[in-house]
């Protein structure tokens, strides 16, 4: 079994509590009997996209489980490549893929520089194609990007989420390796189908964003009361995948009652 966690939106803004928070997730993780193989961060890593929130990340994100992220709309590419992965400055995407036994990663840089909604760029596509050519044969592949590419009943994401979802889904459809896809954004644990496979989005640590049934525009937009949550995704030696959705209390574990 390979198992993924996912956390996603920690919206790190200089302050201590969204740190706090997806500091008690990552120590969630890296406690649980069966640590997980890798942490994904989907995108909206810091607010604004400041540097000096970047370096706020990066100090958070110290863990002894491999942890990747990517981009969201929140964020800013120059800040992201050279603050949180010490890389030179490139105006491209942030683009990565990882192996993780059978298991391929491919992260996607669905950020527009100075929009809210998403869209994967030719060059991304380009960069897709090429990974997935290369990728083994029969073998499990997750894709993840920050912006979901369906519709979840969210009245605010709904409207910023990727932009021409068709031409990842026939690109996802075509591929039979590919188990799901995971994304974040919407700052809610949700599931839906996606070209045929779950398309899984992980909650924030930082807050939650309710669905149209709940909201109550424009007084209510986000929820900071609920503890931070993460998903945790477990691909089987038969490349079954479950999800499970875990929220972690900031006071600490819950006793467990025996019986
Ligand atoms: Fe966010
Ligand atoms: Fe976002």
């Amino acid at each position: 079994m390979i198992l993924v966690a996912q956390v996603s939106d920690t919206h790190f803004d200089l302050g201590t509590r969204n740190v706090e928070r997806a500091q008690r997730v990552l120590a969630f993780l890296a406690d649980l009997r069966r640590r997980p193989d890798v942490i994904l961060v989907t995108g909206d890593i810091t607010d604004s996209g400041k540097y000096e929130q970047y370096a706020e990340a990066k100090l958070a994100f110290e863990t002894e489980i491999p942890l990747y992220a990517i981009p969201g709309n929140h964020d800013d590419r120059e800040g992201f490549r050279t603050a949180l992965l010490g890389e030179p400055t490139s105006g491209g995407p942030i683009n990565r893929v990882h192996r993780i036994g059978d298991l391929t990663i491919v992260l996607l840089d669905s950020s527009v520089p100075g929009a809210a909604g998403g869209r994967l760029c030719d060059e991304t596509y380009d960069w897709l194609r090429d990974v997935l050519a290369a990728s083994p044969t029969a073998k499990p592949i997750l894709l993840a990007l920050h912006h979901p590419p369906a519709r979840l009943h969210s009245p605010i994401i709904d409207e910023i989420a990727l932009d021409d979802p068709q031409r990842l889904t026939d690109l996802v459809a075509a591929d039979e390796r590919i188990v799901a896809v995971l994304a974040g954004h919407a700052h809610c644990a949700a599931t839906t189908m996606f070209a045929g496979r779950p398309l899984l989005v992980a909650p924030s640590t930082a807050s939650v964003l309710a669905g149209e049934w709940e909201l109550d525009l424009p007084d209510h937009v986000m929820d900071y009361a609920p503890d931070p949550a993460v998903a945790l995704h477990a691909i089987d030696d038969d490349y079954r995948l479950t999800t499970h959705f875990r929220t972690v209390p900031m006071g600490g574990r819950i006793g467990v009652q025996p019986g």
